[in-house]
Order: structure tokens, then C-alpha cells, then sequence
């Protein structure tokens, strides 16, 4: 099974990278094998660029629709999803009706200092996943608060409970993938 993986952080050090890293690991184990794309190559989205569009995007929206499913970890910025990662969403949606998401199934995660662990970035990130008529999973839900201690100094997961919580979201994603 062939998963894609986006990461909102563009940061080297970025614990949400880091958790896509562990479902990398994990998936292998899984048969799940998961690809890390890099958004910070893209453009920033100018519909006048439509006209000549972009070979990366092209590309990057052939390897969305093979994948048989997407996972995203997103950090939360001013209660919301990094630039970043809508610049993605608004690149390969486009142009107009050749929207790359439609029907694709897809896992949310994330992780950040604070308390509530991202719950309202994914909550904005699963509207525009509504609206791109993707098929998000809804359960379980995945929020790492307080995340600084359950990251090494390079962005490494360390905490063994959160790497069972990844265990368990592969292994329900691949069923709800196959449904
Ligand atoms: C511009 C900006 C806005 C932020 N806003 C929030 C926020 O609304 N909620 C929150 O929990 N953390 C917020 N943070 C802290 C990030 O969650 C934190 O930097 C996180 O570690 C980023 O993830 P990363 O380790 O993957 O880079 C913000 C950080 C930045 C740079």
C-alpha cells in the first residue's frame, strides 16, 4: 500500500516531520510504504501561473491520485494550518474541476507545545479536506499537546505512547482504506 505524506513544517528540526518519520518506520512493518513529499519547492500559488502551469505541481498531483492514501501532521499556527500547507491544497486543486484530492482517503495528525495538541488546526485542515471531497478518517483522533518532551533535540519521537497511537492510526487507516 502506497501512502503519501505531507508535513505543515518546513522546520529542520520539526517534531511533525518527526512523526511522519515514525509512521515511516512503522508502516514499513505494516506493509505501508510512506512517502514524504517536500511542500517547501512549491511555488507560491498566482492563478495567473495557471496558464503555464507549474511541472512540480503537475507531478506532485500524479503522485497524490496514485497514492492510496494521504497522511498529514500539521504544527498549529495562530489556531490555524501554516501557509504552507493551504499553498499546497490551492496548488493541487486547481485549475478548476482537476482537483487531485477528490475521493482519496486520508489520516490527519499533529503535534505542538501547547495543550490541546493542534485539535484546531486539524479541525481547519479537515474543512478543506471536506471541501476537496476527500474521505477523511474521523477516529481515532490524533493530537500531541505538550509535545517538546516526546521529541529528541533533532525532532526524533521518543515517547513510547505516542509511537503506539501511530501504530494504532496506521493500522486503522489501512482498514478504512480498503473499505
Ligand atoms: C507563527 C506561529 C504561530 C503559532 N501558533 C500556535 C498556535 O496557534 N497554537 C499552538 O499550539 N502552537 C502555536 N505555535 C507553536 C507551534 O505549534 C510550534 O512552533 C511547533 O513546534 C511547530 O511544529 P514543528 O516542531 O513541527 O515545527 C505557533 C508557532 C508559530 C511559528
Amino acid at each position: 500500500m502506497k501512502i503519501l505524506a505531507f508535513s505543515g513544517s518546513l522546520r529542520e528540526r520539526s517534531t511533525n516531520t518527526g512523526l511522519i518519520r515514525a509512521a515511516i518506520e512503522l508502516g514499513n512493518k505494516a506493509d505501508m510504504q510512506v512517502y514524504l513529499e517536500n511542500i517547501s519547492i512549491l511555488p507560491l500559488y498566482n492563478q495567473d501561473m495557471e496558464a503555464n502551469f507549474p511541472k512540480e505541481i503537475t507531478e506532485l498531483k500524479k503522485r497524490i491520485r496514485e497514492a492510496d492514501g494521504i497522511i498529514i501532521a500539521t504544527p498549529e499556527f495562530n489556531r490555524s494550518i501554516p501557509g504552507s500547507l493551504k499553498n499546497m491544497f490551492d496548488w493541487t486543486s486547481r485549475p478548476y474541476g482537476d482537483n487531485a484530492w477528490d475521493g482519496k482517503p486520508v489520516a490527519t495528525m499533529g503535534a505542538s507545545p501547547g495543550g490541546i495538541g493542534t485539535a484546531l488546526a486539524q479541525y481547519h485542515l479537515k474543512q478543506i479536506l471536506l471541501y476537496l471531497n476527500t474521505r477523511v478518517i474521523g477516529q481515532p483522533e490524533f493530537y500531541v499537546g505538550n509535545s517538546s518532551p516526546k521529541f529528541d533535540q533533532e525532532g526524533n519521537l521518543t515517547d513510547e505512547k505516542t509511537t503506539q497511537y501511530i501504530e494504532q492510526l496506521l493500522k486503522t487507516f489501512k482498514e478504512f482504506i480498503s473499505k
